[in-house]
């Protein structure tokens, strides 16, 4: 790859006695999506939680641009530019949407470019602007989700990891949901995004990696997993397939 922003080589991640990534690697280009797909338990928020120092791996590499992650406290790596919107988004329902922002710039680089990186985050997301002195917990679960995503940009994010941003959103909802990760995107972040929503994932996405049971099975292209006979068949309702 000509610009990797992230390498993982070789990872492996066990809680206790159970093993949730076993020898894993991966590639995210700089500038690029990429989607992380797999059936439930396939370790996907596991490696998302170990790139942002979440977990602490047992074997294998992380790189960002070049630096070894291994020894960085999470805090470090976020100052790296590397954020993580959670699963459930865990905003503070009790703070109003501003104070949620204000949070996501916390450490000084990104309190820096407080000013630039809210002005972004209106321009993406405009109805946050306008409940900006709303309390977060009265947003709809789509404008939660936005909020977590704007939440990640107030850090000045390189690469923004995006844990299940559909999950219990309408189909229309999702829709607006992945367009403005493309427009983040199309801002010059990169992304690395797990989906439940396989079909819409690999439409948006420059690449793609399969996961099961702690592995990667499979990667390739956004075009080329949607045309995959295998990927058709064991996450597209079409019968019988091998994944
Ligand atoms: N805190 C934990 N303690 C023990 N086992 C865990 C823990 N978190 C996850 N696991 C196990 O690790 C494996 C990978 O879990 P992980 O949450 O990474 O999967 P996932 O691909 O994100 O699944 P989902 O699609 O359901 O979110 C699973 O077998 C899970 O049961
Ligand atoms: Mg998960």
């Amino acid at each position: 790859m000509a610009n990797p922003l992230l390498e993982v080589k070789g990872l492996t991640v066990s809680y206790g006695d159970v093993r949730a990534l076993e020898d894993v690697s991966l590639e995210v280009e700089e500038g690029s999506i990429v989607a992380l797909v797999g059936s439930n338990g396939a370790g996907k928020s596991t490696l998302l939680k170990a790139i942002a120092g979440l977990l602490h791996p047992s074997r294998g590499h992380m790189l960002f641009n070049a630096e070894e992650l291994g020894r960085l406290s999470t805090k470090h790596r976020v100052d790296r530019g590397i954020v993580l919107v959670p699963e459930g988004r865990r905003l503070f329902q009790t703070l109003t949407v501003l104070e949620n922002l204000r949070l996501g710039a916390y450490l000084p680089r990104a309190r820096a470019n407080f000013d630039e990186s809210l002005e972004r985050v209106f321009g993406l997301f405009p109805v946050l602007k306008e409940r900006a002195n709303g309390k977060a917990g009265l947003l709809s679960g789509g404008e939660q989700q936005m909020l977590a995503i704007a939440r990640a940009v107030m850090a000045h994010p390189k690469l923004v990891m995006i844990d299940e941003a559909s999950l219990g959103l309408s189909p229309i909802l999702t829709r607006t949901i992945f367009e403005l990760i493309v427009a983040l995107n199309q801002q010059g972040t990169t992304v690395l995004m797990v989906e439940q929503n396989i079909h819409m994932a690999l439409n948006i996405c420059n690449r793609a990696y399969v996961m099961k049971t702690g592995n990667i099975v499979l990667s390739g292209t956004g075009e080329e997993l949607l045309a995959n006979v295998d990927v058709r068949k064991a996450y597209m309702g079409e019968r019988g397939g091998k994944l």
